[in-house]
């Protein structure tokens, strides 16, 4: 006869069917265990050993397992790399039980929906997110933060829009319907977003009707019913904390692709990942959790609305005026826990007293709050101020009824106050005046024996005992009491009167433990009522907090406040580079301006190597996104013209560290820009072309700045290493050419920082590589060829832009192909890839695959 497997593990493949692509935790008694493929791969991701077991059939099963009690530390690992983790519990006691108890899944843990403190960095959203891709080729997306309740939804154009909204929220988690076009997938794993999920379409849950009511969209609702489905069913439990999803169009907002927030190091710096160096770094003084998770959203989507921008600002210079009161402020707001997300945990059931007196002290902050606001005296903040509701009834309902220090765990009671309840305050009596009873049966006793080390004890077992050394044993009239307990030195003894007091003062405990825990979820019940309360009033402190944070840094830091105009004009008058100006600390940042109008669209800029033209080029860009966030900006006087987009374009080789510093890459997102680019954006070129051959790369160069300068009209700064592209200004009215100087003294260079107007003289190449400390051999050399360059070319006059700019520069129309000649087999597969298909990686392959096969013919 087949050996089958044991009814366990027939059940463990049962359950484990329904959650194929999950690390199955399967409770075992006090572990959860794996099994098969889960526990040979959980011992490898989580370095625990690996068992085995017999399951019923010949071959042992392989096995691993986790304590239950430290399952969080295991399940938070998995969920860090990507993985999705099920919870299947016991449902039914097993001493009840014959045969093999009952398991059920509970809840699914994945990347985008992890509640656990721990997994959570306070000072980020965690967002899951839904794609739909239409017919149109329109996507729409939604996506939720389940633990603040904050849901978004957007359509967007395009498939490649789609993938940067998804890059740009940093979803940790993509809901896709099974019938979706897989290159999405594909492109969104090669940005690193690894964790992808299936659930299909389906009718929504009539409980969500609040929460998508205000998508008028189908195509919103798609996504957004899909996202709430999968919430659902991962979460299996209650969601009362969504917000309403807030419908959105990119449109509204300062659109930056996630290369350009990086160039511009918005949120985190191009070499080291990290947050230091970067604007958000700068920038947050917040004082609260909710506030540094706003700061980042508005540093990632500054507006285009000038009314709203000019509200923020208005805000900003109230608090800036108001030096002490924002001092108190501050200080207000360090005591304001992070509100949405006990509002998560309340509607999840997870808190605890202490997080209830965590929500009592917040709530105890607002009034405080908004008097200090009010004595601001300005009309937009008093406004903020009218908007905090403080939720009093809430506050005093929490304030009468728990300890100020109440202990972890909610089920061992002593949390609630005295004169809360009646009820619970009689079994308090009752259990207080029994044990003054005994303390002073205790009194009694000692005078009756005349034993002064008489003692009346308490133990989990025995109860309340009398205690009498064996010395003083005689001492005890025969019969007094009854004998319970013997130790080695004393006897134990009860009384039937002892017994009685006992019985009541336990049951008291008792009693009145459960009711604290009954209390205790009235009261849940109570402020999950309140929750949507609670989330505006987090919302409305989360604005408070940004908008104070804008205030002090621009104050800190001499900020002023930025003008705005409509004739596209950018006049910043001793402008600084926000970052590096903080990063240099006690030497001088040079100032300098920058001045563009419908005669300057474009500037120019050339300068030596280490002289500052990325960094000026930045700054301007940092200038416009702060002033667009309703920030204050570093200059002396700001006047801007509101950017609907902005992109960068940093050389290639400043992106090594990434790895995807190609030339192709650095194509296609100019490709991008100048596709996507209007008038009213900014283009930021940093070395363009700087990636190959100096010939092709000037080339490419002056046609992107002809392009630009003829069919985009963008603001535009270029930067350039290629000194011939400053004659362009003769024949492109609107293009400027600007330097950044240094002086040369004593044959070394002097960086001067400071940007004036016409082209740079000379390259100085060589006397950074000098003070890199390069060999002294090798820049004697280095000058000696330079010498010889310089010389050939003024005999030949050999300038390249003269000879270029009457070629055909055809990187972005038709490509000429040669008639004369009939195309060999790299040209006709070069002419049959449609470029802009490719993604980078792939761009990269089939140069390479190009490459060999030119290789080969050429041999
Ligand atoms: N306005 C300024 N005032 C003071 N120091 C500056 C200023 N601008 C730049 N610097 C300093 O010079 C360094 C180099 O600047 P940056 O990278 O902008 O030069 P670059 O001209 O782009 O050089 P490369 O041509 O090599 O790319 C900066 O890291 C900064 O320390
Ligand atoms: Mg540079």
């Amino acid at each position: 006869m087949m050996k089958t497997y044991t009814p366990m593990i027939q059940q463990y493949l049962k359950i484990k069917a329904e959650v194929p692509d999950a690390f199955l935790f399967f409770r075992l008694g006090d572990f959860y265990e794996m099994f098969f493929d889960d526990a040979l791969n959980a011992s490898r991701e989580l370095e625990i050993t690996l068992t085995a077991r017999d399951g019923g059939v010949a071959e042992k099963i392989p096995m691993c397992g986790v304590p239950h009690h430290a399952a969080a530390g295991y399940i938070e690992q998995l969920i860090e790399k990507g993985f999705k983790v099920a919870i299947c519990e016991q449902t039914e006691d097993p001493k009840q039980t014959k045969g093999v108890v009952k398991r059920e899944i509970v809840q699914m843990i994945t990347p985008g929906t992890v509640m656990e403190a721990r997994s959570l960095d306070e000072k980020e959203n965690h967002y899951i997110a839904a794609v739909t891709g239409f017919e149109d080729r329109s996507y729409s997306i939604a996506y939720l933060d389940l633990s603040t309740g904050e849901s978004k939804a957007t359509v967007v154009d395009s498939k490649e829009e789609a993938v940067n909204e998804l890059v740009s929220i940093q979803a940790r988690e993509v809901v896709f319907s099974s019938s979706e076009d897989p290159a999405i997938e594909k492109m969104l794993r090669e940005r690193n977003i690894l964790s992808l999920s299936t659930m299909d379409d389906c009718d929504m849950a009539s409980s969500f009707t609040y929460v998508v009511e205000d998508l008028k969209e189908d195509k919103l609702l798609r996504s957004m019913n899909r996202l709430l489905h999968y919430t659902m069913s991962t979460q299996k439990r209650a969601l009362d904390h969504l917000q309403k999803t807030a419908p959105y169009q990119t449109a509204s907002f300062l659109r930056m692709d996630p290369n350009s927030k990086r160039n511009l190091e918005l949120t985190e710096t191009i070499r080291g990942n990290g947050k230091k160096g970067s604007l958000v770094w700068l920038l947050d003084e917040t004082m609260t959790a909710m506030g540094a998770r706003l700061l980042k959203r508005w540093i990632e989507r500054p507006l285009v609305d000038q009314k709203a921008i000019k509200h923020r600002l208005e805000a900003v210079e109230g608090f800036v005026d108001c030096f002490f009161e924002r001092q108190t402020l501050r200080e207000l707001l360090k005591g304001v826990y992070d509100l949405e997300r006990l509002a998560g945990r309340v509607a999840f059931g997870n808190v605890n007293a202490r997080d209830l007196v965590q929500l009592k002290k917040s709530l105890q902050q607002i009034p405080g709050v908004r008097q200090t606001l009010t004595e601001m005296d300005h009309p937009v903040i008093q406004a903020i101020s009218d908007s905090l509701d403080p939720c009093a009834d809430l506050a005093d309902e929490l304030e009468t009824a728990i300890v100020e220090q109440p202990p972890l765990a909610i089920k061992d009671g002593n949390f609630i106050k005295d004169g809360f309840n009646a009820e619970l305050d009689e079994y308090r009596d009752a259990s207080r005046n029994g044990k003054t009873w005994i303390a002073e049966l205790e009194q009694k006793e000692r005078k009756k024996t005349g034993i002064r080390s008489l003692k009346i004890g308490y133990n989990r077992v025995f109860g309340y005992y009398i205690e009498v050394t064996k010395a003083n044993l005689s001492a005890l009239q025969e019969g007094m009491y009854e004998r319970r307990q013997t130790l080695t030195n004393a006897e134990r003894f009860i009384t039937p009167e002892l017994k009685e007091k006992e019985e009541l003062i336990l049951q008291a405990e008792v009693r009145s433990t459960e009711l604290e825990y009954t209390l205790f979820q009235a009261l849940r019940e109570k402020v999950k009522v309140e929750i949507p309360r609670l989330q505006k009033l987090a919302y409305e402190i989360s604005k408070l907090d940004v908008l104070q944070c804008f205030a002090t840094v621009s104050e800190n830091r001499h900020y002023v406040k930025p003008a705005f105009n409509s004739e596209r004009k950018i006049e910043i008058i001793e402008g600084r580079h926000p970052v590096v100006e903080k990063v240099m600390d006690s030497q001088e940042y040079v100032p300098n301006d920058c001045t563009m109008n419908k005669e300057c669209e474009m500037l120019l800029i050339t300068g030596p190597n280490m002289s500052g033209k990325s960094t000026y080029m930045r700054q301007v860009a940092l200038t416009s996104i702060l002033a667009q966030m309703g920030c204050y900006v570093p200059a002396a006087k700001a006047n801007l013209p509101i950017f609907d987009r902005i992109f960068t374009r940093i050389g290639a080789a400043d992106d090594l560290v990434s790895g995807q510093s190609t030339f192709m890459v650095e194509m296609l997102e100019a490709q991008h820009a100048l596709s996507h680019a209007t008038q009213n954006s900014l283009i930021l070129f940093d070395e363009i072309g700087r990636g190959t051959s100096t010939y092709d790369g000037m080339a490419l160069a002056q046609a992107i700045i002809e392009y630009v300068h003829d069919k985009v009209g963008a603001k535009t700064l270029f930067s350039t290493h290629y000194h011939e592209l400053v004659d362009l200004s003769n024949d492109l009215n609107n293009l400027v050419n600007v330097h950044v100087s240094a002086a040369e003294q004593d044959g070394h260079v002097v960086f001067l920082h400071k940007v004036k107007e016409g082209p740079a003289d000379k390259s100085y190449g060589i006397h950074v590589a000098q003070l890199a400390n390069l060999p002294t051999s090798l820049i004697d050399r280095a000058n000696s060829l330079l010498a010889g360059f310089e010389s050939t070319e003024e005999k030949t006059g050999n300038k390249q832009i003269g000879d270029l700019s009457t070629g055909q520069l055809s990187l972005f129309e038709e490509p000429e192909i040669k008639k004369e000649k009939k195309p060999d087999k790299i040209q006709r597969e070069l002419l049959a890839t449609n470029v802009l298909d490719l993604t980078p990686l792939e761009a990269m392959n089939e140069l390479y695959r190009l490459q060999k096969l030119a290789k080969s013919q050429s041999k």
